[in-house]
């Protein structure tokens, strides 16, 4: 999908260490020229940005020209938001976010699977894919090409697969390829409209697949959205860890409290051997996070058959509910829900 590949093209370069993706503050690719508006951190970066975003999109095929311009002001204006003006969604017992400050570390299949644990411990469970840019809960739910509806109300219809609820806006798209218009603030109200204007029925957690990054997406929500908590994803590598910390003291900032971390891709069990391989190192996770007094819910091994599920449409916790990562993932679910029971 372009917008996807051109935020992910724009998240490698960096100014002043910040991911160009960050900055982005509107989006409208028309055709093959994309207009991209960024929020100005400082004066002086203006060409420097401009230089960056040509160099970093020379590389996507669907883009041959690029307008950037700019607006002042950094994003922090943004975490000024009252708290009294955050909404709850209408029958949602708990909200709760799955980030991270790194992409492709795994947060949409935690989000999947931690859903579909959390639905087979009981809990009425639903599964908001909040990646406006590169929604993956179609793919992984076996959902791609399913449309939603809107009731008398005007209220969204969600659909329902293994015992979940869930929305995407890959369910709104006429289709993954078309070249559609994108526009931040469009983007942003559609993202409120999917949490407000649903007709969610009773859930006891409703289940947030949040997109890379501490960008204009968490900031929504942050700003608008009651949430009972967050739960950062992370592999051991050290520049996962590092764009992590960035996402946990963003959570702190805004006042979401983060429940706890889960280590992704923590090793790897040879099938011939039965023996552990601590690929991306051992350890690391478990100081960061004792570092930030936050709590380890739990670590999910490297498992072939995790992301063949995910590309099948089949989550492992559906598919081999009595695996190893399957039962890994129920054991995060039930610290979960007690550390939801106790807010
Ligand atoms: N434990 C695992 N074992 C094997 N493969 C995994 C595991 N976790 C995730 N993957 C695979 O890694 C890739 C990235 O995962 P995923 O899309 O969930 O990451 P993400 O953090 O949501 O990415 P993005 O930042 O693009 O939203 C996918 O192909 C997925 O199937
Ligand atoms: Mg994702």
């Amino acid at each position: 999908m372009a917008v996807k590949d051109i935020m992910d093209a724009l998240r490698k370069e960096h100014v002043d260490n910040t991911p160009l993706s960050e900055l982005v503050k509107d989006i409208k690719l028309v055709g093959s020229t994309l207009e991209i508006v960024f929020r100005l951190p400082q004066k002086h970066l203006e060409e420097e940005i401009r230089r960056k975003t040509v160099q970093a999109l020379e590389s996507v095929p669907d883009v041959e020209k690029v307008n950037v311009r700019f607006v002042e002001g950094p994003p922090a204006q943004f975490l000024q938001a009252p708290v009294f003006q955050r909404r709850k969604v209408q029958g949602v017992k708990h909200l709760i976010a799955v980030g991270s400050g790194k992409g492709g570390v795994g947060k949409s299949t935690v989000a999947v699977n931690l859903a579909l644990a959390l639905s087979r411990l009981g809990a009425r469970t639903g599964l908001l894919d909040a990646d406006i840019y590169g929604p993956s809960v179609p793919t992984m739910l076996g959902l791609k090409g399913q449309r939603v509806y809107v009731n008398d109300q005007n209220k969204i219809i969600p659909l329902e697969k293994f015992g979940l609820k869930t929305l995407s806006i890959g369910f709104l798209l006429p289709s993954e390829d078309t070249p559609v218009i994108w526009r931040g603030p469009m983007l942003m109200k559609a993202l409120t409209q999917f949490l407000f204007d649903v007709e969610w029925g009773e859930l006891d957690v409703l289940v947030l697949d949040l997109p890379p990054g501490t960008g204009d997406v968490q900031l929504t929500l942050a700003q608008n959205v009651d949430m009972s908590g967050a739960i950062i994803v992370t592999t051991p590598q050290d520049v996962a860890l590092a764009d992590v910390r960035k996402a946990t003291s963003m959570f702190k900032e805004v006042g979401i409290p983060v429940l706890g971390v889960i280590e992704n891709m923590a090793y790897f069990v040879c099938p011939e051997s039965g023996k552990k391989y601590y690929i991306f190192g051992k350890g690391k996770v478990l100081e960061f996070a004792q570092a930030y007094g936050l709590k380890i819910l739990g670590s999910i091994p490297i498992d072939p058959q995790v992301a063949e599920g995910s590309d099948l449409g089949l989550p492992i916790v559906e598919a081999y509910p009595h695996s190893e990562v399957a039962q890994a993932f129920l054991g995060i679910a039930r610290l979960v829900l007690e550390e939801l029971n106790r807010r």
